[in-house]
């Protein structure tokens, strides 16, 4: 019985030893066609592929290029900066269960379909700067179990629920409208009470409403009513206008919001 176990725990340590070599063994496999005039993802690149730079071409992402994207099953790194891309559709890289890095920077990307990002179970560093989105569904980011970065610096962003990601740990937001009125009061809260690092803090200012315009999103005082608003219900409540606050009601909203940020917090 124990040599038995003996033999187990023998046979389990070398199979574990043997997938850490395949994994370090595995090869860097690159190519890089930036700037090439494309308008389609090329399909004769090796299957082998990890690394695929396809930056700076006319490539739109339409379902022709999702089908060839399938069958690179091994990226790890997909670059498709300065493209044509405006939509993202439901499953574009629904057969892409390696890669780690997607960056579609400076497109016009200004639709994300809700399971756009279905499959990237590995997604680490998400990059959508500078394209134009103007609404996202926290679903969208569910299947994204592994994201660690996500880069929506200079988009038409005003307003950003939670995302459902745990182990983020970087976020870009500025170069947004954001609209600093009760409704990004959840999105504040997460953003202190998460370990998630505002990148660029300084600048990701408030565009609405004027007065608030010199605050970040981070640290902008709400006024007391957001607070009694919340957590009662996330979407529909909270969607009530700012109004123009006083002198004396900012100072009181900025002591109650140190007062009341810890019963928030629990509530996350
Ligand atoms: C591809 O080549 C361009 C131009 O030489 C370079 O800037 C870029 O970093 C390369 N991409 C990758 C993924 O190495
Ligand atoms: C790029 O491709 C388009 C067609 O897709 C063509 O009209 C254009 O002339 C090409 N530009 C260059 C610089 O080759
Ligand atoms: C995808 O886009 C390319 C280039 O713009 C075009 O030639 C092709 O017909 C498109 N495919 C579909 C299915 O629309
Ligand atoms: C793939 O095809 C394109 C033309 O469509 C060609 O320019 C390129 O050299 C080919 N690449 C490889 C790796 O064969
Ligand atoms: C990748 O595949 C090509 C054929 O498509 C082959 O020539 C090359 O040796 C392969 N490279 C690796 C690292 O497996
Ligand atoms: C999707 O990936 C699997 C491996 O994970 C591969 O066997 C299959 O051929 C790929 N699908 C396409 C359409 O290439
Ligand atoms: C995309 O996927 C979502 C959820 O999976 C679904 O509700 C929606 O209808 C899909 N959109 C399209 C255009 O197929
Ligand atoms: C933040 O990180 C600390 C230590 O790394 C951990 O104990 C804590 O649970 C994390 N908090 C959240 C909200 O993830
Ligand atoms: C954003 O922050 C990074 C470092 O955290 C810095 O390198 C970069 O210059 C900043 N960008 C802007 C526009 O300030
Ligand atoms: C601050 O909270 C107190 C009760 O905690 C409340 O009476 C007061 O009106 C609040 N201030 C503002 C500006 O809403
Ligand atoms: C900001 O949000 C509030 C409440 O949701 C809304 O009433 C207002 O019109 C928005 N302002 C802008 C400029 O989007
Ligand atoms: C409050 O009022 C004083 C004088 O009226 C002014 O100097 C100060 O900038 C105001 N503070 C805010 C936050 O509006």
């Amino acid at each position: 019985m124990k040599t038995m176990s003996i033999t187990i725990l023998f046979w389990l340590l070398s199979m574990l030893l043997l997938s850490d070599k395949s994994q370090t063994s595995k090869t860097e496999v690159k190519c890089n066609s930036t700037a090439k005039n494309y308008s389609l993802i090329p399909a004769n690149i090796s299957k082998n592929v990890t690394i695929l730079d396809l930056s700076y071409n006319q490539i739109t992402l339409n379902i022709t290029d999702t089908r060839v994207l399938q069958t690179y099953f091994l990226l790890s790194e997909l670059y498709l900066v300065e493209n044509k891309v405006t939509n993202l559709f439901n499953n574009s890289f629904s057969n892409l269960s390696n890669l780690e890095i997607l960056n579609i920077c400076r497109n016009s990307i200004h639709t994300i379909q809700q399971s756009a990002f279905t499959g990237l179970h590995k997604l680490k560093k998400l990059y959508l700067c500078q394209n134009k989105i103007v609404q996202l569904n926290p679903k969208t980011f569910l299947p994204l179990k592994n994201l660690i970065l996500l880069n929506l610096h200079g988009n038409l962003i005003s307003y950003f629920d939670v995302p459902q990601l745990f182990h983020l740990e970087f976020i870009i937001l500025y170069g947004n409208p954001w609209n600093c009125s009760c409704s990004l009061l959840n999105l504040q809260n997460w953003l202190k009470t998460s370990n998630v690092t505002l990148e660029n803090e300084s600048i990701t200012m408030c565009s609405y409403p004027d007065i608030l315009k010199c605050y970040n999103i981070k640290t902008v005082p709400y006024k007391a009513e957001c607070y009694s608003k919340f957590p009662s219900s996330i979407t529909e409540d909270l969607h009530i206008p700012f109004q123009s606050i006083s002198n004396s009601t900012f100072n009181n909203s900025l002591n109650n919001l140190t007062r009341n940020s810890g019963r928030s917090a629990t509530l996350i």
